[in-house]
This record gives C-alpha cells, sequence and structure tokens, in this order.
C-alpha cells in the first residue's frame, strides 16, 4: 500500500527531477550584422530586455534555476548582463528609483549561472554536448535563443512532466507552412493513446518540402535523457557539416535501451522568433503592444501607419 509519505516523495521527486537548463549562446549572429559586430545577438532588446533574459526567466518559471550558458569570444556582456552592477545600483539607491533598481537586480539575481566556451564551434549538437560535466546523469532541459515562448503560455513545465512519465526525451513541435520546414528540424510522429504528446519515429534536420516527414517542426525547447550525451559522442557531421542535435535525437528515437524513445509536445500557444530581422521585428511589435504602458500608444500609432498606405 502507497503511504502518504511515499506519495509525497514521489511527487516531490516528479516536481525536481530536471533541475538544470543549457543554454547555447555561442552563435556569431551573422544574420544580424553590423547590430553583433561588437555585440552578442543574445543582447539585442526585446523591448526593454535583452532576447537572453527571457530566456532565463522562462527557464527559472519552470523550476531551473541552475543555468549552464555554452559561449564564446566576444559574449563577454551575457556575464555582465547577469552579474551585479554596484556602481550602477548605489546611483539608482542614491535617486531613490526604485523601480530601476528592480529592475537591474532582477537579472543578477534570476538564477546560477554558469558559463563555459564551446571552444570550436562544430555545431548545436556539439554544444550541447560540452554540459555533459555540468548536467551529470540527471535529464536536462535545452533552450535556444532565438525563440521566445509567452510567459502565459507553460510549454516547458509540461516537457518536463512528458520526460518523468515516458524516461525519454522531449521536443516541443509547431505547425509550419510546409515550405517552411526547411528551416527545422522536422518530425515524423505517432499519437499516444489518451496523452496529449505525441511519440517521435523519425527527425530530419532541415529537410527540402520534398522530402518532409510532415510539417511538424522542432523548435527551441528540449528536455532530455542524459543518454543524449552518450550519443553525441557518437555523432558525426551531419547537416552543414555540423554536429546536429537533431541526428543525435533521431538515434535515440530508434533505442529500446534506458533514455531511449523521443516524445514531442505539440506547442499552440504564443511564440516569437527572433531569429532573423523580419522576425525579430514583429516580436517586438507584437510584445510592445501587448504591454500596458506602450501597448495603447503603440497599436493606435500603428494603425494609423498602415492606415496612411506607407
Ligand atoms: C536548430 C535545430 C533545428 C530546430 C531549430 C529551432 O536549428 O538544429 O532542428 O528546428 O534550432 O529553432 P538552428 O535554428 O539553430 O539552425
Amino acid at each position: 500500500m502507497r503511504t502518504d509519505s511515499s506519495a509525497n516523495t514521489a511527487s516531490s521527486a516528479t516536481k525536481h527531477s530536471v533541475r538544470k537548463a543549457v543554454i547555447p549562446a555561442a552563435g556569431l549572429g551573422t544574420r544580424f550584422i553590423p547590430a553583433t559586430k561588437a555585440m552578442p545577438k543574445e543582447m539585442l532588446p526585446v523591448v526593454d530586455k535583452p532576447a537572453i533574459q527571457y530566456v532565463v526567466e522562462e527557464a527559472v518559471r519552470a523550476g531551473l534555476e541552475n543555468v549552464l550558458m555554452i559561449t564564446g569570444r566576444n559574449k563577454r556582456p551575457l556575464e555582465d548582463h547577469f552579474d551585479g552592477v554596484p556602481l550602477l545600483e548605489q546611483t539608482l539607491e542614491k535617486k531613490g528609483d526604485h523601480e530601476r533598481l528592480a529592475d537591474v537586480r532582477r537579472a543578477s539575481e534570476l538564477a546560477d549561472i554558469h558559463y563555459l566556451r564551446q571552444g570550436d564551434a562544430k555545431g548545436l549538437g556539439h554544444a550541447v554536448l560540452r554540459g555533459k560535466l555540468y548536467v551529470g546523469g540527471e535529464p536536462f532541459a535545452v533552450l535556444l535563443g532565438d525563440d521566445l515562448i509567452d510567459e502565459q503560455d507553460e510549454l516547458l513545465s509540461r516537457m518536463i512532466e512528458v520526460q518523468a512519465a515516458t524516461g525519454g526525451s522531449v521536443v516541443a513541435l509547431i505547425e509550419v507552412d510546409p515550405s517552411e520546414v526547411s528551416s527545422y528540424g522536422c518530425a515524423d510522429i505517432q499519437a499516444v493513446e489518451g496523452e496529449d504528446y505525441v511519440k517521435i519515429n523519425e527527425l530530419v534536420e532541415k529537410p527540402q518540402p520534398a522530402d518532409a516527414p510532415s510539417n511538424l517542426a522542432i523548435i527551441g525547447r528540449y528536455v532530455l535523457h542524459p543518454a543524449v550525451f552518450d550519443v553525441l559522442e557518437e555523432t558525426g557531421p551531419g547537416r552543414g557539416g555540423e554536429i546536429q542535435l537533431t541526428d543525435a535525437l533521431q538515434t535515440l528515437a530508434n533505442s529500446d535501451a534506458e533514455g531511449g524513445g523521443v516524445y514531442g509536445v505539440v506547442f499552440r500557444g504564443n511564440r516569437y522568433d527572433t531569429g532573423d530581422k523580419l522576425s525579430y521585428l514583429k516580436a517586438v511589435v507584437k510584445l510592445a503592444s501587448e504591454r500596458d504602458d506602450l501597448g495603447p500608444d503603440l497599436r493606435a500609432w500603428l494603425k494609423d501607419f498602415v492606415q496612411s498606405g506607407v
């Protein structure tokens, strides 16, 4: 018979089954040159916060307060952003500007963030593999900075539950227009009876539309079984000559060993892509127009702007 205390232990173990997040942030940001010539793309402001802060906040909301950022050359501003700034804090304190002081401190108090350089830029799979020592033998999350998930939508916590229930790895999927599949990892899936998640049969990294197994695309949220590390070590270069996380997950999807099996949570909430200039501009406008302080004026201006026929 299950006693109350064993039930509590089980539920708290499930709740804390994932504690660590790996955030790859070593990319060169070439799509945003010249803005990213001397500044990491992760520091581009989305309204008034750097994109990377949204991502760390999302991890923390899902209970992941241990964060490893995989960085590279020219990424020092990331470390500075999540650190204290005594001079600025003292100045704001003296002025009695408590609101801004709280904003400054929020970033440095958010999470326990560690930094590790990727070294050779050999692809996303290689960046994740760099987290092996930090992560150890626990399931962990990977969050890619180009995707922002609306804070009303609890995608990551659902993925953590699905990982605990299945014991495998979990990807987040969205439906995209078939013409867009070549920008994403793409999944062939099957339903799991009675569940809202799906089982992945096959994953293909950035297929041509004609070769795509479906229009279900992987977005930048993963909850992975640590078995992925051994697989990544054996995964050779794939698309673009890079070590692809998608290829390692394809191996896991076909594996019956411990940690095998890959599942998908289909996300139907709001996702903001900041990965290229046009999507980034749309994300800034959408997020600003939803804010109480900026939204009303911005929406009114946008309406006039559109009506003026520019
Ligand atoms: C990476 C993954 C791809 C995934 C995408 C989501 O590609 O390799 O499978 O669909 O992230 O954003 P990237 O956009 O880094 O080229």
